[in-house]
C-alpha cells in the first residue's frame, strides 16, 4: 500500500447466528454512533416489523437500519424484502437522523481510504438524460492537476450509467482493485471506475435493486447512495451537480434544492468541502443520448467541438473541482484554467492516457469507426413551423432503454450502438421538415424505430407558435 493511504477495517455484518437470537425483539440501551441522531429509541430487529414500521410512516432507528442493510448486503435478507423497504421509504420519505444513519451503514459497509491530500476532489451528478459530463470534467481537472477519484455507476433508473458508457472503449477496465486505484491515482491523477466489493458495498447492491425497483428519485435514497460511495474515496472534497426537470430524478426545483442541501450537510457532517449546482434537466444535456455515442461526444468537446450547454457545464464543473482543490483561488479563475485545459489539447491527453492506464484502445480517441454502433439511422423531421417549447426528457431515456441502450432487469447486458441525436434546443426556430431527432437502432427493430419516431413528434417533443426562452443551464451555485 503506497503511502498516504490507510485502510479502515471492514465492519462485518451480523452474523446470522448470532442474529438469529435478536430477531424476535431487542432493546437497545446502547448509544447509536450516528452523529445527526438525537436521541435513542427502541429497535426491534425483525425484519417484517421494521418494513411495517416504515410502511406507516414511522421513524427506523439506526440500529434497526444498520441490521438490515448490513443483513441484505451479507446476503441473509432477500431482494423481495429489501425491495419492500426500499418502496416504504420511498413512499414515506427518511429523517434527517434516518439518512445519515443510511449513509453510515453503507459507508461502512466497506472499506474507507484515508488519504491527507487536499487536491482529492472528486465530482458527482445525480443524473439525467444525456448526462456525461464525468468524461470531460475528471480529464480537465486532473490536467489541472487536482486528483480525481471517480467511482462512477452503472444506468440507473431511465438514465445511463457512466460505467456502462465508457465500456463501449474495448479493454477498458471498470472493475480496479484498490492497489490499482491508488497507483492510477498517485501517478496518473485519474481514475474512473465502478465501485467494487471494496467501496459502499452496500450501494452496489442497493443501487441495482433501485433501478429496477422504481426507488430511485428519493431525496434520502440518492444522498445515502452518492455520499456512502464518494465518502469511501479518501477525497477532501466534492462538486456536486444536482439536476432538475423533466430528466433528472428531481422534477421540481425545491425538491433538487433539498436535495442539494441534504448532500452538502452529509459532506459538512464529514469535514468535506463542497461545491453544489443546480442545473437544468428539462431537455438532454449535449446533443446525444446512447452509449458509444455520449463518449464520442465528449471526445470531440476535448478536442474543441462542444455543444454550447454540455461546454458550459463542464467549465463550470471541473473550475470547481480546480477551485475546491486549492489550486484557483476562486472558481472564476478554476474556470479559467479549465478552459486553458481543453484549449491545450492537455485534457484530451489525460483521457487518452486514463483509458490507456485502466486496460482500454486508446486509438478509440482518434477513430469513431471502432466504437459499436448501430447499424441503422431514422430521421425524425418536424411537421410544423413553430419554437421548440419541451421535450418529455424521461421519456427519452426509457425510450432508449426500449431500443437496449439500458437494463429492466438487474445486471442485463446493453447494446452500446443504439441510441439518439438530437438536433435542436428549446427555444430555437424550427421549418417543417426540419431534422429534429436522428434514431440510431438495429436491423431487427423496425417496428419500434417508427413508433418511437412517432412518439417523438407526437409526445417527446413539445412545439409552440409562439416564442420560446431558453431555460437557464446554471439555477444555483452553494458554496459550502
Ligand atoms: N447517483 C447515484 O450514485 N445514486 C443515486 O441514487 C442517484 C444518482
Amino acid at each position: 500500500m503506497a503511502k498516504g493511504f490507510m485502510k479502515t477495517t471492514k465492519k462485518k455484518a451480523v452474523a446470522p447466528a448470532k442474529a438469529a437470537k435478536k430477531v424476535v425483539k431487542k432493546v437497545v440501551k446502547k448509544k447509536v454512533v450516528v452523529k445527526a441522531a438525537t436521541k435513542t429509541e427502541e429497535s426491534i430487529l425483525s425484519v417484517p416489523h421494521i418494513i411495517g414500521k416504515k410502511r406507516d410512516g414511522k421513524r427506523l432507528t439506526a440500529e434497526e437500519i444498520k441490521w438490515f442493510v448490513d443483513r441484505y448486503t451479507s446476503k441473509i435478507i432477500p431482494d423481495y424484502q429489501m425491495s419492500a423497504l426500499l418502496m416504504a421509504m420511498y413512499i414515506n420519505g427518511m429523517s434527517t437522523e434516518e439518512t445519515a444513519a443510511l449513509t453510515d451503514t453503507m459507508l461502512y459497509s466497506g472499506t474507507i481510504i484515508k488519504l491527507d491530500d487536499p487536491t482529492v476532489i472528486d465530482k458527482h451528478s445525480t443524473g439525467g438524460i444525456g448526462d456525461k459530463t464525468t468524461f470531460v470534467v475528471a480529464p480537465i481537472a486532473a490536467a489541472a492537476g487536482v486528483k480525481v477519484p471517480s467511482i462512477a455507476g452503472r444506468g440507473l433508473g431511465f438514465t445511463g450509467g457512466t460505467v456502462d458508457k465508457i465500456e463501449a472503449i474495448k479493454g477498458y477496465q471498470t472493475a480496479v482493485t484498490l492497489e490499482q486505484y491508488q497507483k492510477l491515482l498517485m501517478e496518473n491523477g485519474l481514475v474512473l471506475m465502478g465501485q467494487t466489493g471494496d467501496f459502499a458495498p452496500a450501494d452496489k447492491v442497493i443501487y441495482a435493486l433501485r433501478d429496477v425497483t422504481a426507488t430511485v428519485s428519493s431525496i434520502p435514497l440518492i444522498t445515502a447512495s452518492i455520499m456512502s460511495k464518494k465518502l469511501a474515496e479518501g477525497l477532501a472534497g466534492i462538486v456536486l451537480d444536482v439536476k432538475y426537470g423533466a430528466g433528472a430524478f428531481m422534477k421540481e426545483w425545491k425538491d433538487a434544492r433539498a436535495l442539494a442541501q441534504s448532500l452538502a450537510d452529509t459532506a459538512a457532517r464529514f469535514d468535506k468541502k463542497s461545491m453544489v449546482f443546480l442545473t437544468d434537466m428539462s431537455q438532454p444535456l449535449g446533443i446525444t443520448v446512447g452509449n458509444s455515442l455520449e463518449v464520442i461526444e465528449c471526445i470531440e468537446l476535448l478536442k474543441g467541438n462542444a455543444p454550447k450547454d454540455l461546454y458550459d457545464i463542464c467549465i463550470e464543473l471541473s473550475g470547481g473541482m480546480i477551485f475546491l482543490a486549492g489550486l484557483a483561488k476562486n472558481h472564476k479563475e478554476g474556470m479559467a484554467k479549465a478552459k486553458a485545459m481543453v484549449e491545450s489539447g492537455a485534457a484530451l491527453k489525460k483521457f487518452e492516457q486514463m483509458i490507456a492506464a485502466q486496460g482500454g484502445d486508446a486509438s478509440y480517441v482518434h477513430d469513431y469507426s471502432l466504437f459499436p454502433t448501430a447499424a441503422k439511422r431514422r430521421e425524425v423531421c418536424a411537421n410544423a413551423d413553430g419554437y421548440i417549447a419541451s421535450f418529455e426528457n424521461e421519456e427519452i431515456g426509457h425510450m432508449c432503454t426500449e431500443l437496449g441502450g439500458g437494463r429492466k432487469v438487474a445486471n442485463a447486458p446493453i447494446d452500446h450502438g443504439v441510441g439518439f441525436s438530437f438536433h435542436k434546443k428549446i427555444g430555437d426556430k424550427i421549418k417543417k421538415g426540419d431534422l429534429l431527432v436522428t434514431i440510431h437502432y438495429n436491423a431487427d427493430q423496425e417496428l419500434l424505430c417508427e413508433t418511437l419516431a412517432q412518439r417523438f413528434i407526437n409526445v417527446i417533443i413539445k412545439v409552440s407558435s409562439k416564442k420560446v426562452p431558453a431555460p437557464k443551464l446554471i439555477a444555483e451555485r452553494i458554496l459550502r
